[in-house]
């Protein structure tokens, strides 16, 4: 049974995943680690333990994730062997493989994660894959875990280049579409605040809508485009700006970034 969860590497994505395992209805107790310990004032006030102790976290932890930049997984792999060995490990790292994790600690059983920062709210989708020694009972921990986060779903590894390039990136594509549209409120007369949250909102609403099994992405566009109505006039302009083909583009160049600094990580080795 899980009780204890060590977050190595408590940033941006770590420092989420622990904010979601502390407040889960488990209780699991969770200790958070990184070198600049002043930074986890807030999770340490939500009941984290904190410390700059990569290997007293491991071993305290009946399964350890690891959230480090995928340059500082190496040596954190290094400094934590003994202690993860035997245990369930989820690493958050884009690029490195289940192969590379098995030769490094081969007695630990790996899932490799691609969440995304929606974890901080609970709405994360995250895909994983498991290596060979990864029990039933592993996926189930796993799974109950990834349910603090968000949405999940198990995948071939093959796949996770491109869920890094689409649902890993994804929040900042979006984001971008947010803040476009609140800055065309603007420009048509709204005040900024009711811009921003009827812009946040459209996305979501059409978001739940689609998720939710409603309406697909093109009965949502039917039901709102009238002929010689406003809304082909907007949609026209869309298409003429390319948006479909920006956001294909988007996907496509982060998904071969992945290919890219994996084959620059592998020569530094
Ligand atoms: N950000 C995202 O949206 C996102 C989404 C999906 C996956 N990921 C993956 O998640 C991982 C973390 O990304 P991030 O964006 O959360 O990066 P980040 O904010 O830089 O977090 C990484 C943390 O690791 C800590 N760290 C570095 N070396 C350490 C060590 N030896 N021991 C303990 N802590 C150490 C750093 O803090 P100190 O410098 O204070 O030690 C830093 O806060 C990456 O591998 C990335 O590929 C990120």
């Amino acid at each position: 049974m899980v009780e204890t969860i060590a977050v190595i590497g408590a940033g941006v994505i770590g420092g989420a995943i622990a904010r979601c395992l502390i407040k889960s209805p488990d209780s699991y107790r969770v200790i958070a680690t990184r070198r600049r310990i002043d930074r986890l004032g807030e999770l340490e006030s939500l009941g984290v333990e904190v410390t700059r102790d990569n290997v007293e976290a491991a071993k305290q932890a009946d399964l350890v994730f690891i959230c480090v930049k995928p340059g500082d997984i190496t040596g954190v792999l290094k400094e934590i062997a003994h202690e993860i060995d035997g245990k369930l490990v989820i690493s958050t790292a884009a690029i490195i493989s289940l192969d590379f994790y098995d030769t490094a600690v081969s007695g630990a059983r790996f899932v490799r994660t691609m969440p995304n920062v929606a974890a901080f709210v609970g709405e994360s989708f995250t895909a994983y894959s498991c290596n060979g020694r990864v029990t039933d009972e592993d996926k189930t921990v796993t799974k109950r875990l990834l349910d603090t986060m968000g949405q999940h779903q198990e995948v071939e590894e093959k796949y996770m280049d491109a869920i890094t390039g689409l649902s890993g990136s994804g929040p900042a594509y979006v984001a971008i579409v947010i803040e476009a549209l609140m800055y065309a409120g603007l420009k048509v007369g709204l005040p900024r605040e009711l811009s921003l949250h009827s812009s946040a909102q459209a996305v979501l609403g059409a978001a739940k809508l689609i998720l939710e099994g409603e309406l697909n992405a093109s009965q949502i566009k039917d039901a709102v485009t009238t002929p010689g109505g406003t809304t082909i006039e907007g949609i026209y302009q869309l298409e003429d700006g390319k948006l479909r083909t920006a956001l294909m583009n988007a996907v496509v160049a982060a998904t071969e970034k992945c290919a890219n600094i994996r084959y620059n990580w592998n020569n530094g080795q």
